[in-house]
């Protein structure tokens, strides 16, 4: 496989999802193809599997890496928010299985005009999908000083958010990565291990691309999508997006019931799926060591009832 970036947590999503002839599987962050690949291995012969990515580089190497496939693998651009809708529009009613790979690629992070990292300069782009929105750079040089602020604290959890933005909105217009992250270090000029930008691009990159509220979106799309005793595992790589998925996922696991005076308009919910692991699972030492991208990694896995 041409592939750049090593699949996280691979042999657990296989494990998660226990793929087989004839199912329907749904990848909807393709990225390389890594998982979609084990996955249509694990359903051969007559397993299908439809691949999402927004970001059409990622799909071009994808429809590369699973051309072996042939028809079992369907590749469409389109995010996992509208999952339902392109498995409708290809006849599929319900799916076995569903992995969702949040985040970004080694590719997008290594590709230095796709603007994702501070350590090569390049302009300061961080879509996923170059087709669509507003580009980081058009984010940090028109948007109000305190939404700014308010981005890089609750995204980032930049303790020194508004000093932070105080700089940017002085040195506007910013148009390279490089110029951003020389802002983030001189408010702070005492040493650190991680490079201080690191929270500040890691909160550009989920406004430029409204990582969280397409998470808290697509969960209900895909427990829906799924049919009775499919399994859905959700990969996040940061505590924001894993509070979001576990919190979904221990609320449909409960049975909702309306408190008593509201008896006459009783609606219960029955809980809607199991969670198959209640702590999350993480890399093992070896995975990390071979992949220390892998290290932050989260696994959550549910089961449709
Ligand atoms: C961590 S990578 C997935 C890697 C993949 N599992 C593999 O094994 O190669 C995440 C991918 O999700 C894509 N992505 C991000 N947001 C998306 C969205 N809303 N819908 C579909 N794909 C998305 C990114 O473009 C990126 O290619």
């Amino acid at each position: 496989m041409n592939t750049p970036h090593k699949p996280v947590l691979y042999k657990e999503i296989i494990h998660a999802l226990q793929p087989k002839s004839p199912g329907h599987y749904i990848d909807g962050t393709l990225g390389a193809g890594g998982h979609a690949r084990g996955i249509l291995e694990a359903c051969a012969p007559d397993g299908h599997l439809l691949g999402l990515d927004v970001d059409v580089q990622a799909l071009a190497l994808a429809r590369e890496n699973l051309a072996p496939f042939g028809q079992r693998a369907q590749l469409t651009q389109a995010s996992y928010i509208s999952l339902l809708d392109v498995m409708h529009e290809i006849g599929w009613d319900a799916v076995d299985g569903i992995v969702l790979d949040l985040g970004l690629s080694s590719m997008q992070l290594d590709t230095p005009e796709r603007g994702f990292s501070f350590t090569h300069d390049a302009p300061l782009d961080m879509r996923f999908n170059r087709d669509f929105g507003l580009t980081a750079a058009q984010l940090v040089n028109t948007w109000p000083e305190a939404d700014l602020a308010d981005i890089l604290f609750k995204y980032g959890e930049e303790p020194r958010a508004k000093r932070i933005v105080r700089a940017i909105i002085k040195a506007r217009p910013l148009t390279t990565t490089a110029q951003l992250a020389e802002i983030v270090k001189r408010a702070y000029p005492e040493h650190s291990r991680v490079h201080p930008a690191t929270r500040t691009f890691q909160a550009l990159r989920i406004a430029v691309n409204d990582e969280l509220a397409s998470v808290e979106d697509a969960l209900p799309k895909a427990i829906s999508a799924l049919r009775s005793g499919g399994r859905l595992a959700v990969i996040s790589f940061h505590s924001l997006e894993d509070r979001i998925v576990k919190d979904f996922f221990r609320e449909q696991a409960k049975d909702l019931i309306n408190p008593p005076y509201e008896q006459i308009y009783k609606v219960e919910r029955k809980a809607t799926l199991k969670e198959i692991n209640r702590k999350p699972i993480t890399p093992d030492e070896e995975e990390i060591k071979e992949n220390p991208r892998a290290r932050s990694a989260k696994l959550r896995v549910v089961e449709k009832l």
